[in-house]
């Protein structure tokens, strides 16, 4: 059993922006329209080397959110000599005083929330909601994190030295500050290398992590394309992979760690949080409205692109045609388009690329027979990457080959009496992230959560949005290693061995 303090009952979560208090909406709006055409920049931790590089608005390509410069070999290489030094003095920190700094972090986060939306909308095609709870989890990460640290004080735990850290697109706040958060809390110097996509708010982030009291050479951004990535994880100066991103990379990652050992003598510990082929089983005894409501927002919700999305609807056959029609009307209400208008549901997907790839699958499922509903994209999508919620009828799981990281709902009709062959056909797709269930019926919540195989099993509600400390968030098989993060013992797979104590 876990210590009960580690659960940290008494800790808040940041309550983000109140949109019903007339002053903080002003605010937000004047943040808003200044944003709109601002322009921001990132940089590597030793400066520019090469030219910079337009980063432009997934919703709208004219539109140029700044500039980024990418890191060269001999700037990572520069970094970690950088990092290398930095490391002593920073594992010699009290972790009281390391919290402190993530606690000052977080604070200036929620003090310049409303500054940083409009960036978050503008480079990662978020909407207005999505972005603020961008910002709230982030605070979240450096606070629970924090906290999780200063417990650390005591025999038996040590850094692991410096930790590399490779952020995904989807969360290019959140998660960017998840994981440097808990990586410095536990004592780590850190080289963060942000999705390509979104380096922009990753330097935000870094530049207020080193405002707050973190050392410049404690955490050092090298913005790249996957080649950074691979030198971090090559050197042997990195001791520990923090990766969020697909499982084919977690799988190299992982692959390359294994050729060394740290210099506690155990394996380089390596968090990877992958993909989903996320379902949510719903039996004839749940109720139709409350299932619409949670599957739109759990499949079409960011434009489907987070690892947690619904992916697969399995309906009890007797209620398929009378669930899909309400969905169909649901959907014909959502507006799609670019999230500069606060009105916008479902904005783009990140590149013309992933919108081509999601195409492609959908190209395919057309061509195999199944049914699929796509309304027409709106006026106004032209300039931007945007695909149309769809809906696809699929005769079984085993047409699904990959992960399709987009607006793309699955629909799957199973008979009354082949709920335990669904599940079984679930958990055999291999992954095992997020797991839904809408019933009514207590005995077929018992059975099918103890059948099921998912990191996080959600039970009348919707897929998405764990909550820090309270959801631990992180799946199994192909969809990661854990530990869950926002959970207790996220920390300790970035702590080593101490060569004077035994490892608690
Ligand atoms: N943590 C996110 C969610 O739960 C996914 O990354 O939606």
């Amino acid at each position: 059993a876990l210590p009960r303090d580690l659960f940290m009952p008494e800790r808040v979560n940041s309550t983000g922006l109140d949109l019903n208090n007339d002053s903080q909406l002003l605010a937000l709006s004047e943040a808003l329209r200044a944003s709109a055409t601002a322009t921001w920049t990132a940089l590597p931790a030793s400066g520019a080397e090469t030219p910079p590089q337009r980063v432009r608005n997934p919703a709208d390509r004219r539109d140029i959110v700044g500039h980024v410069v990418e890191a060269t070999m001999s700037q990572v290489d520069v970094a970690f000599a950088r990092a290398a030094a930095a490391a002593g003095p920073w594992a010699a920190t009290a972790p009281g005083v390391r919290a402190d700094c993530l606690m000052r972090a977080a604070d200036l986060l929620e003090a310049r929330a409303a500054a940083l939306l409009g960036l978050i909308i503008r480079e990662a095609g978020k909407s207005l909601p999505n972005a603020i709870a961008e910002v709230r989890e982030a605070v979240d990460f450096l606070r629970y994190y924090a906290e999780q640290g200063r417990a650390l004080d005591g025999p038996g735990y040590g850094p692991l030295g410096v930790v590399t850290c490779i952020s995904p697109w989807n969360f290019p706040l959140a998660i960017f500050t998840g994981q440097v958060a808990a990586a410095l809390a536990a004592g780590n110097c850190v080289l963060a290398k942000p999705a390509e996509e979104t380096p922009l708010i990753a330097a935000q982030a870094v530049a207020l992590l080193h405002e707050a009291g973190v050392p410049q050479d404690a955490l050092q951004l090298l913005p790249g394309h996957g080649e950074v990535g691979a030198q971090l994880v090559a050197d042997a100066r990195t001791c520990g992979v923090v990766f969020t991103g697909s499982a084919a990379v977690a799988k190299q990652i992982q692959a390359v760690l294994a050729q060394r050992l740290n210099p506690d003598g155990r394996p380089v510990p390596l968090i990877a949080e992958t993909g989903g082929q996320n379902a949510l089983v719903v039996d004839s005894s749940a109720l139709t409205e409350q299932v619409v409501a949670d599957v739109l927002v759990s499949a079409f919700d960011s434009a489907g692109q987070r690892c947690s999305a619904l992916r697969v609807l399995c309906l009890q056959a007797d209620i398929g045609d009378r669930t899909l029609t309400m969905l169909r009307g649901a959907l014909a209400e959502l507006s799609i388009g670019n999230p500069d208008r606060l009105a916008t549901d479902i904005g783009p997907v990140i590149t013309d690329a992933a919108r081509d790839d999601i195409a492609d699958h959908i190209a395919e499922m057309r061509a195999a027979g199944c049914v699929i509903h796509q309304p027409p994209l709106p006026d106004g999508c032209a300039q931007g990457s945007f695909v149309a919620p769809t809906i696809i009828d699929i005769p079984n799981l085993a047409i699904l080959k990959r992960e399709v990281f987009g607006p793309v709902l699955h629909v799957l009709r199973y008979p009354r009496d082949g709920l335990d062959r669904l599940i079984a056909d679930i958990n055999a797709t291999g992954f095992a992230l997020t797991f839904g269930l809408h019933t009514r019926i207590d005995e077929t919540v018992a059975r099918v959560t103890a059948l099921a195989s998912a990191g996080n099993i959600y039970v009348n509600r919707n897929l998405i949005g764990a909550v820090v400390g309270v959801q631990p968030f992180g799946g199994h098989g192909l969809s990661g290693t854990g530990p869950k993060a926002g959970g207790p013992l996220y920390l300790r797979r970035l702590l080593a061995q101490r060569r004077d104590a035994a490892f608690v």
